[in-house]
This record gives C-alpha cells, sequence and structure tokens, in this order.
C-alpha cells in the first residue's frame, strides 16, 4: 500500500509556480507515494484561546484529522521576505497544538522551495526546516531542493518544460520516497 503523503503548498496565488511545482512532484512520484494537495488557506490564525477554551474552529479540527491520516508531509514554498509565508507558519502552528496532540510528530517530510529569484527561496527553505526540528518532522536532508529561476522551468500547462527540470523533479521526489520508506511510523 501507497504511504499517503500531505502535500502542503505556501502560496494562495492562482497561478502558484509552487502549487505547479507541488504538482508535478505528485505526479512524479514513484508509486509507493500517493501524494495530495491539502489546503491551508482557509484555516483561520492560530489563537491559543479557542483550543483552551474547548472551541477550535471547525477549520482547524478538519485540517488535523485530515493531517492525521498523512504518512509524510511534503512542504513545497516560496520565500516571502527571506522567510516562511505566513499562511504555511499558521499551518505549521496550528497542527503543533493542542499541546502534546502535534500531528507533525514524528512523521517525515521534505522541503522544496521555489522562487523567480535566483537562490530559489533558501531563506524560507531553512527557516521552515528550524520548525521542522522542533516539531520533530525527521526531514530529508540531501537532496536539496532550492529552485531558482522557476518561472523558465515550466509550460503553458504547467508541467516541467525541459529535461532537466523533470529529471531533477524526478531525483527529489524519488529520494524522497525512499526516505519515507526509512523514516515512517506505520
Ligand atoms: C516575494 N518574493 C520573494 N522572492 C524571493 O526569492 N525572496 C523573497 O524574500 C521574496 N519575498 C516576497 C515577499 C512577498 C510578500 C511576495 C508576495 C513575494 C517573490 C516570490 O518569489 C514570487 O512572487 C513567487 O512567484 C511566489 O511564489 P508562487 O506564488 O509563484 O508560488
Amino acid at each position: 500500500m501507497a504511504y499517503n503523503v500531505a502535500v502542503l503548498v505556501g502560496s494562495l496565488r492562482k497561478e502558484s509556480f509552487n502549487r505547479k511545482i507541488a504538482n508535478a512532484l505528485i505526479k512524479s512520484a514513484p508509486a509507493s507515494l500517493k501524494g495530495e494537495i491539502v489546503e491551508i488557506g482557509a484555516l483561520p490564525f492560530y489563537n491559543q484561546d479557542l483550543d483552551e477554551g474547548g472551541q477550535p474552529p471547525e477549520a482547524w479540527t478538519a485540517f488535523r484529522q485530515r493531517m492525521k491520516t498523512a504518512d509524510a508531509f511534503l512542504f513545497v514554498t516560496p520565500e516571502y521576505n527571506r522567510s516562511v509565508p505566513a499562511v504555511l507558519k499558521n499551518a505549521l502552528d496550528v497542527g503543533s497544538r493542542p499541546y502534546g496532540q502535534s500531528i507533525w510528530d514524528g512523521k517525515p517530510g521534505a522541503v522544496v522551495s521555489a522562487s523567480p529569484g535566483a537562490i530559489g527561496g533558501f531563506g524560507a527553505n531553512h527557516h521552515l526546516r528550524q520548525s521542522l526540528v522542533f516539531l520533530n518532522v525527521p526531514t530529508m536532508q540531501q537532496p536539496e531542493a532550492y529552485i531558482g529561476g522557476v518561472n523558465k522551468l515550466l509550460d503553458a500547462s504547467g508541467d516541467p518544460a525541459d529535461d532537466n527540470t523533470r529529471k531533477f523533479l524526478s531525483t527529489i521526489i524519488t529520494a524522497f520516497a525512499a526516505w519515507v520508506e526509512t523514516n515512517h511510523r506505520r
């Protein structure tokens, strides 16, 4: 049976390059991984009062339940001001609480960042990794995926425009499949 991978995209933009990269990674995944994008754009901002008052927003509860069915996490994100976009950080925070019930704990992950800029979202990629260390998500270290110049790498339908890009995405997702196989908890 394939491992279920929850794919989180750090951009809400309709034509997001990162969403296109996420979809391309899902498409080129080996049969051992089944990836699906989990939407995070409608999660209200985390507010501890709502958990402690026992009335978390329905969207938080649905997200937490959905994420509990995942065996692994794939984060595909742009960089905003050299860091993680707020929408993705919020999803990390929502999933991490109530205290002691984190949905992240112990499940393997990988981070891919993409930007039209030359350094490929390196800052976001590594800020995200800082949180994932604390959240106890064993995160694939190699190969790294900082996709620079992403605006030139996809065709009009959002698929990789050339063989190098196709091969790179395939290398990343194949390595992630091996990482999940080694680090999953079932
Ligand atoms: C950006 N962008 C950007 N790019 C980058 O390489 N480093 C950065 O620090 C930032 N900062 C930043 C802040 C904000 C608020 C926005 C809206 C954009 C540009 C960004 O990489 C570009 O808009 C991408 O296209 C966003 O990714 P998606 O939406 O295409 O996936």
